[in-house]
């Protein structure tokens, strides 16, 4: 594996592997990686020949209240974990190389899709991922990328952003890994005391239940999203920012469940914001 900075390096070295007829893989990351960024490498190997991994902490996309000092960092550590299970190139990009003029003067935005959910309580966010992401696909030029189904709104967001801007990349999609007890990995888990890692098992626990329902019979939104609320109300520590069920293209909340929409929560736990999402079927998950 080859660990790179700079964007001219990272443009050569693909061009490189594209002129040996590499078919171009790229994740996208902020790095502190686990099982579900590893995961997603794998999704991109399984599907390409020459995998980009990225870490980049974009502080475009992180609110003036928000955890952009503190977020966890190991590059090292992130620097092995991508070379064991793979990746051809780590590109780390500095924060002076992505933004040379400073903070960008076009962003890429989308506010139908993106003030909504995670949007309406991090004004800014969407627009600061999807202009680092379109720079990040600008600079990789790769044939896919793949996302976590773990962050909804964003892959919901880049589809539409790929298919709306005529993007020539496809956009894959993968499933959310999770620690054997339910709680869906994320670099901000290492914030949680034990007490608080307790209750935000509530959270998969809450979207479990709700599918179980939906399962069984119960199409009634207004119900389904009660039910979830009910099984997080169990939790003294968690204090949900919204509950919604919703359309997976739309992101609007629906009234009569169907397989395909998704329940979807974001709740702190402490003071760590953690957010969740369960697409219903039909089947036992
Ligand atoms: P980050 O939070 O590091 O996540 C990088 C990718 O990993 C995202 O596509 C996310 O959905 C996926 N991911 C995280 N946890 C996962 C899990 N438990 N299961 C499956 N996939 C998981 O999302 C971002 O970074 C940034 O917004 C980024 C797209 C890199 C733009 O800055």
């Amino acid at each position: 594996m080859i660990l790179i900075t700079s964007v001219e390096t990272l443009r050569s070295v693909v061009s490189a592997a594209r002129a040996l007829g590499h078919r171009i893989g790229f994740v996208p990351t902020m790095g502190y990686l686990h099982e579900g960024h590893l995961f997603l490498l794998d999704e991109a190997r399984a599907r390409s020949d020459f995998v980009v991994l990225s870490v980049f902490v974009n502080p475009l996309q992180f609110g003036p209240a928000e955890d952009l000092a503190g977020y966890p960092r190991d590059i090292e550590r992130d620097t092995r974990l991508a070379a064991e299970r793979g990746a051809d190139v780590l590109f780390v990009p500095s924060v002076e190389d992505m933004y040379p003029n400073g903070d960008p003067a076009v962003h890429v935005s989308a506010p139908r899709l993106a003030d909504r959910l995670c949007g309406a309580f991090r004004p800014g966010h969407f627009q600061g991922v999807l202009t680092v992401v379109t720079k990040l696909l600008n600079i990789v030029a790769p044939d896919l990328a793949v996302f976590g189904r773990k962050d909804f709104q964003q892959y919901a967001l880049v589809r539409r952003m790929a298919a709306d801007l005529n993007l020539p990349i496809q956009i894959v999609a993968a499933p959310i890994v999770r620690d054997p007890d339910g709680l869906a990995l994320s670099s901000r888990n290492v914030y949680l005391s034990p007490e608080e890692r307790h209750d935000a098992l509530l959270l998969s626990r809450a979207l479990a239940e709700a599918q179980r329902a939906f399962m069984l019979g119960n199409d009634d939104a207004a119900e389904l999203v009660t039910l979830a609320h009910d099984v997080l109300s169990r939790g003294t520590l968690v204090r949900v920012q919204y509950l919604d069920l919703v359309d997976p293209d739309t992101l609007d909340p629906v009234l009569k469940a169907r397989a395909g929409d998704v329940l979807t929560v974001a709740a702190f736990v402490g003071s760590t914001r953690l957010i969740d999402n369960q697409t219903l079927t039909h089947n036992a998950t």
